[in-house]
């Protein structure tokens, strides 16, 4: 099989400290060897396993930062407590319609929503019973635990860490840039095959490795072109997120009752495979720098890939969940009362003042995170849809 040559590192990026190159080449190793365990290549999803989460290694599992400026990217909690008071204010218009008031955050990174969306809601006199984590990453879990007791203590006894989705679960379920990190499966259209990116490992670095799709690879690739009426041209290069369905499908099996609010960058189906991103929609981070070479700086850099909205919809509604709204960041925010948080802190200095006008700024305008970052919102048992969600729905584009 023909191998690609390795793309050049993006020039710009920082050079790793020594303690982050040392880790980085252990990472390397670990994937080395798996890599001669599979016979030479391992495909691209199972590589993004790995330097996200191998045990005690991986990008998530392993002590950098990761989160905020010291880290190597900023999240809209971690950029602003205006997100998370906007969505507490969501919540707390949902909880009373349900019969159970319970929160569900799906990956919780620092801890930095929970303690926004806890702070707002005890404001409000609005506390759910409990505050459930679903965090798989022991290392951040006990970052949350961490932060939480220094920060709320009172509350800490409310919140309780899941290991895997409950069994059932009535209440609302919040997810802020967690499906952009489920590993995805990489492909490129040869002569009008459907080709799988695979990883290899060369003298010098990870490499790509054109190989024969897998049959679920085949398909998940004719549905897209099915559903788009199209032919993906020779050359095109993207990603499929094949554990997707089953991902969304667990947590519509759990939920008897109850909202989904599922934020990330992401677009529909449309949108994701047109002949604009015919490179792949992945997106790697290091030291607050994007660049798309996700082979480079293995453990030390976050990976991820846009999210296909029309697929994680179709996920739901398969599971028996309906889509109550899909809306922009910026409708998100601006519509769920961003406006009355902001009056709400008229009264702070004006250095706060100032910089809380520059974090609106990054949430919502089109060229920062106002636009490219979604929420879907997904109901079962419950017509109630959400301010945030009733006046710039776009659920007809998925
Ligand atoms: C990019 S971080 C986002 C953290 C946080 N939600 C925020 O907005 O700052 C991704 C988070 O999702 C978690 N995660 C990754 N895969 C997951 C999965 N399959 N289920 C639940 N959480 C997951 C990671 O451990 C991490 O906490």
């Amino acid at each position: 099989m023909p191998m690609q040559a390795k793309p050049e590192i993006p020039t710009g990026l920082p050079i790793p400290d020594p303690a982050g190159a040392a880790h980085s080449n252990a990472v390397a190793g670990y994937i080395r060897m798996k890599i001669a365990e599979s016979g030479g290549s391992i495909g691209f999803a199972e590589f993004m396993q790995f330097a996200l989460y191998a045990p005690g290694l991986g990008y998530y599992n392993a002590g950098s930062t990761k989160f905020g400026p010291g880290g190597d990217f900023v999240t809209a909690p971690e950029l602003s407590p205006l997100f998370g008071r906007v969505l507490a204010v969501q919540c707390a218009e949902l909880l009373p319609g349900l019969s159970a008031h319970h929160l569900l955050e799906v990956g919780a990174g620092s801890g930095a929503l929970a303690i926004q969306v806890l702070g707002k809601l005890a404001a409000l006199n609005a506390l759910p019973e409990k505050y459930f984590i679903l965090e798989p990453s022991a290392e951040l879990q006990a970052r949350q635990r961490h932060r939480i007791a220094r920060e709320l203590p009172t509350l800490l006894p409310r919140v309780e860490w899941i290991h895997g989705w409950p069994r059932t679960f009535a209440g609302v379920v919040i997810a802020n840039e967690v499906a952009d990190a489920l590993p995805v499966t990489r492909f490129v259209i040869r002569a009008g095959k459907v080709l799988e990116l695979r990883v290899s490992a060369g003298a010098a670095g990870f490499e790509w490795l054109e190989q024969d799709a897998t049959a679920s690879l085949r398909a998940a690739v004719s549905r897209i072109e099915t559903e788009l009426s199209t032919t993906l041209l020779d050359g095109y290069v993207s990603e499929v997120c094949l554990p997707m369905p089953a991902w969304i499908g667990d947590l519509a099996a759990c939920l008897s009752e109850g909202f989904v609010f599922l934020f990330d960058y992401g677009m529909s189906r449309r949108e994701y495979y047109s002949a604009e991103h015919r490179g792949g929609c992945l997106r790697c981070h290091f030291r607050h720098r994007v660049h798309n070479d996700p082979l480079i700086l293995p453990g030390i850099q976050d990976l991820s890939a846009w999210v296909d909205f029309s697929l994680v919809a179709e996920a739901a509604v398969n599971g028996g969940m309906e889509v109550a709204g899909f809306v922009t960041q910026a409708h998100f925010l601006l519509d769920g009362g961003l406006q009355r948080e902001l009056e709400q802190l008229s009264t702070l200095p004006v250095r706060e003042q100032f910089e809380l006008s520059r974090q609106v700024k990054l949430l919502t305008l089109p060229g920062e995170m106002g636009e490219h970052f979604k929420c879907l919102g997904l109901s079962k048992g419950s017509d109630a849809v959400p301010s945030a969600l009733r006046q710039s729905d776009r659920a007809h584009t998925l």
